[in-house]
C-alpha cells in the first residue's frame, strides 16, 4: 500500500502537473506515492495517508472528475478515524468569495470524516503564483513527518 496517496481534482490540468511533480519529489525520499484522477472510495478507504490537490472551477465548484469521488464519500461517509490529510488548493483570487472552493469542499470532508489535519489548507492563487508547483512540492515535502508518522 502506498504511504501517501492523492487525490487530484483538475479541469484544465494544472493541479494534476503539480500533483505530479509532487508525487516524484516526495518518491525521491523514497515513499510510495499514488496519484488518482479517476479516484473511488476503495482509494480513499485504502489510503494510509490522503492529500488532496484540487482546483476550483465554476462558482466554488469542484472539479468534474471529482464530483462523483466527492458525493460517494459524502454518501458513504467512510471515517478516517485520525488518518492523516493535507489539502492544497489551486484558485484564483479574482473570484472573490468562491476563491479555493473546491479545495476547501475536500479540507471540511475530511474534517468532517474525522481525519487528522497536518497543516492548515495551502492556497496557491493563480493571480501572484504562475508556477504552482514551486510552492506546493516544497510545502508537502515539510509535511512528509506528520504525513508518514503511523
Ligand atoms: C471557468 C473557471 C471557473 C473558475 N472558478 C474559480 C472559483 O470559483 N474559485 C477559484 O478560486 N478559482 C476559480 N478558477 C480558477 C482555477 O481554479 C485556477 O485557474 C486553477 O489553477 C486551475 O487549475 P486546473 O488546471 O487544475 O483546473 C476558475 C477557472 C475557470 C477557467
Amino acid at each position: 500500500m502506498a504511504d501517501i496517496s492523492i487525490f487530484v481534482g483538475s479541469v484544465y490540468g494544472n493541479a494534476q502537473h503539480v500533483a505530479e511533480q509532487a508525487q516524484q519529489k516526495l518518491e525521491e525520499h523514497g515513499l510510495e506515492v499514488d496519484v488518482f484522477t479517476d479516484p473511488d472510495i476503495d482509494n480513499f478507504t485504502n489510503a494510509n495517508a490522503v492529500v488532496a490537490i484540487s482546483s476550483t472551477t465554476g462558482q466554488g465548484d469542484l472539479p468534474p472528475n471529482v464530483e462523483l469521488f466527492v458525493s460517494d464519500l459524502r454518501d458513504t461517509f467512510p471515517l478516517m478515524n485520525g488518518k492523516p490529510f493535507a489539502v492544497a488548493a489551486l484558485g484564483d483570487s479574482s473570484y472573490g468569495d468562491t476563491y479555493c472552493g473546491g479545495g476547501r469542499q475536500f479540507f471540511e470532508l475530511f474534517t468532517e470524516l474525522q481525519g487528522s489535519a497536518v497543516a492548515d489548507m495551502l492556497e496557491i492563487d493563480a493571480c501572484e503564483t504562475l508556477e504552482p508547483e514551486e510552492e506546493v512540492v516544497p510545502w508537502l515535502e515539510g509535511l512528509i513527518p506528520a504525513l508518514t508518522k503511523a
